[in-house]
């Protein structure tokens, strides 16, 4: 026997049909590729990926599914030995092992496969225009009150036109009223004309938003590496002691707020904390006097 017959008796022949595309049927559709079959890699969906790459987190290390999936789809997208069959199922299977046939039926996808670039263009020009079934709700601004809505409007007034208003309208809400109502939040979604679940995607994003009433005086207390080899949770618990709260969590009488942050970008002054946007560099046995700074302040606009 020569090399080249030789060679050619070892190469795997004939080819495989994988059904499902999901994570296991990607894997095996790689492997059986790797090992120079030719490989079919059917499923009823238009995309490869299957339940994987609706989820988040994968049992029990919490990877991040995508990040594990999606280098397999470029790569299965891009084998020369895998052919994708997408929106396909199978109709007939006949023979036996060994010499199979299998009839498949493909549905219409009403795009030219080979040509899209996935540029969306043909949706956004599509002819066919389906209702909204949402149903039609009642606008939020009548569940407002009178003065919460002045304040709503002129803010928003202020940030008319301005594309890149989201931000800073939610800035200036959180300051007017100390943390960012639901009703606000409804509101600004409504006006903007943006999805309300993105407007709360940017407010849980930051921590400088609250979704529950703050104290009139926000602590913010730095936990930065910086700030904590230099004392920065002694500190911590000292306020804590000293307001009767943990962190997290607004005083009874509704004066203070006291939150943790990372890093407050002053890290040459450590430990830090910042009383209604005002820098102390600090220590625990500052804190008394500081907090009686705002304790008594307090006290003399009462009286
Ligand atoms: S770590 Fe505290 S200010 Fe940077």
């Amino acid at each position: 026997m020569t090399v080249q017959e030789h060679e050619i008796k070892s190469k795997p022949v004939g080819s495989v049909l994988v059904l499902g595309g999901g994570i296991a049927g990607v894997q095996s559709a790689l492997d059986l590729a790797d090992s120079g079959f030719k490989v079919y890699l059917l499923d009823r969906s238009t995309s490869i990926g299957g339940v994987m790459a609706q989820l988040d987190k994968t049992f029990p290390t919490n990877d991040c599914s995508m990040c594990i999936l999606s280098p397999k789809l470029v790569e299965a997208g891009r084998h020369h030995n895998i052919e994708l069959l997408m929106n396909s199922e199978i109709k007939e299977v006949s023979g036996s092992a060994g010499d199979f046939q299998v009839e498949i039926l493909k549905h219409p996808r009403f795009v030219r496969e080979d040509r899209c670039t996935g540029c969306g263009e043909c949706a956004a020009n599509c002819l066919v225009r389906y209702e909204s079934q949402i149903p039609e709700t009642e606008s939020v601004r009548e569940q407002i009150q009178g003065s919460e809505l002045q304040k709503l409007d002129s803010i928003l007034k202020k940030h008319e036109g301005d594309p890149g208003a989201l931000i800073p309208v939610l800035q200036d809400i959180n300051d007017e009223f100390n943390y960012l109502p639901e009703d606000a939040l409804r509101y600004v979604a409504e006006i903007l004309n943006v999805p309300l679940s993105q407007v709360y995607n940017v407010v849980t994003f930051y921590t400088t938003f609250s979704l529950t009433p703050r104290g009139e005086h926000v602590i913010k207390v730095c936990q930065g590496t910086a700030c904590h080899v230099r004392g920065g949770a002694r500190v911590l618990s000292e306020i804590e002691r000293n307001l009767g709260i943990d962190a997290g969590e607004t005083t009874e009488d509704q004066k203070f707020t006291l939150e943790t942050v990372n890093c407050l970008g002053a890290c040459a002054l450590g430990p830090v904390v910042v009383i209604d946007k005002e820098y102390y560099p600090t220590t625990p046995a500052k804190i008394e006097k500081l907090l009686n700074k705002y304790k008594k302040s307090d006290e003399g606009e009462e009286t």
